[in-house]
């Protein structure tokens, strides 16, 4: 080529909920049976899709209208049911014309940030999920900017630490909160999210919450809404199919705007995501159809209850295997499908192993922790002797060490093989040197 083709901000793209696949993957074509506990979808982890819910659909597929391009912004009808839906929250209201339409948030997060301004800066958790952090970096050819939530604290986010970041970096014109938060299975108490607004208010600066786990909460937990909480400071809240309803594969999400009258650059900003959609021409029709029709049919509430139900269970079952291990930093979950469980101080160190038989298996082992994080070598060594494939947490941009789990197997008696072999080789990997 004559003149390079990368920017300097695309080294930042990095997933390691998927590129540990591929590691997984090798050793799977070496005979090796893989536990996947990296990535977030139900559907893989054989969660059933209602008969009701098909119905829809198998109707849906039908219809004519269900082939064509949408408005740009997303069907009107959808937008308005919607629209009821977040203004008998009570809290922020909202038009038709404050929601967007996404192929998915993965691509509602990565064009809000590709619009930002190169020096402006969006202030995200740590441990953080990489869609955010990545596309927020990239878009700054810098690295993210953080601050800290604390598995000494329930992994609430350090709001004194965000509060001198806001203040002291005048770079930063946004606040990005996740709740409930994806890697942690944190849900944040209403005075925490308060407390962020009022730094967001002091600093003037708006607020992104990525509500996409909104209503997967169990074990008594309750998530709060930007709507509720958001006051009169101008602030966007992502929502989705994917983990709601659970159908990951819609590639549906969208946006809501709040207070778009309240700041111009923050109103212009909004004109330009819907710009930036209208340019793409519109997101995916057929989730948009079934939306008003699978959220405000009275089966759905109790289906989604079940499945919080169950993933509660769950959750307490891992707790009750992996809360003892003393070499953990262990926080029950109460949001979301995930737990982030951290080693602590002092516990790993670069000679730890597991034995792992096949020689071939071993060899490529040893090849991937040259060079590596300590979490990273555990989880390698994890997936060659056990196969059961979890996420290192430094790969959050993090630098607490640990491992993120899913909480989604439904077969119990393999959940219980799952978190029990993890418990046995957590003990035998940190006593092994
Ligand atoms: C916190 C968070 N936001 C956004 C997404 C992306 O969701 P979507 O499937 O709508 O692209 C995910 C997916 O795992 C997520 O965990």
């Amino acid at each position: 080529m004559r003149k390079k083709l990368l920017s300097e901000g695309s080294k930042e793209f990095k997933y390691e909920i998927r590129e540990i696949v591929k590691k997984a993957n090798q050793l799977k074509a070496l005979g090796l049976a893989i536990h996947w506990e990296n990535i977030g979808d139900p559907i893989e982890k054989k969660c059933q899709v209602p008969a009701w819910i098909k119905d829809i659909m198998a109707d849906l597929v039908q219809q004519n209208k269900s082939y064509g391009y949408c408005p740009s912004k997303g069907i009107l009808a959808t937008r308005e049911f919607l629209c009821k839906r977040n203004n008998a929250l009570g809290g922020a209201q909202i038009t038709p014309d404050d929601i967007l339409f996404f192929n998915g948030m993965g691509d509602g997060i990565s064009t809000t940030y590709q619009l930002l301004d190169v020096t402006s800066r969006v202030i995200g958790p740590s441990p953080a999920y990489s869609t955010h952090s990545s596309a927020e970096a990239a878009h700054a050819n810098a690295d993210p900017i953080t601050y800290r939530l604390d598995p000494e604290n329930h992994w609430y986010p350090d709001l004194e630490e965000l509060e001198n970041k806001v203040k002291y970096n005048p770079s930063i014109v946004g606040i990005l909160i996740i709740n409930p938060d994806n890697p942690t299975g944190m849900v944040y108490p209403l005075e925490h999210l308060k407390k962020m607004i009022e730094i967001a208010k002091e600093y003037k600066v708006f607020v992104i919450a990525d509500e996409i786990y909104n209503k997967v909460v169990y074990n008594g937990a309750r998530s709060y809404s930007l709507a509720e909480y958001i006051g009169d400071a101008p602030g966007i809240a992502m929502k989705g199919l994917s983990k709601e309803l659970p159908w990951p594969g819609s590639r549906c999400g969208w946006m809501e705007y709040y207070n778009r009258d309240k700041d111009q650059e923050f109103a212009a900003f909004c004109s330009a995501l819907d710009n930036a959609k209208m340019v793409e021409v519109c997101s995916t029709t057929l989730p948009q159809l079934a939306l008003p029709l699978i959220l405000g049919d009275s089966r759905y509430e109790a289906h989604r209850a079940n499945l919080n139900e169950q993933i509660g269970k769950r959750s307490t079952l891992i707790n009750k295997i992996l809360g003892e291990v003393a070499e953990l930093k262990f926080n029950p979950t109460y949001g979301a499908f995930y737990n982030s469980i951290i080693f602590k101080d002092g516990v790993l160190n670069n000679k730890q192993t597991l034995p792992i038989e096949n020689p071939k298996m071993k060899a490529l082992v040893e090849e991937w922790c040259k060079d590596v994080s300590p979490d990273y070598r555990f989880v390698y060594y994890l997936l060659g002797s056990t196969g059961i494939c979890v996420v290192p947490i430094s790969s959050f941009c993090s630098e607490l060490l640990g491992f993120r789990i899913t909480l989604l197997e439904e077969d119990e008696k393999e959940l219980n093989n799952v978190f029990t072999t993890l418990r046995d080789a957590i003990k035998a990997y940190v006593k092994s040197a």
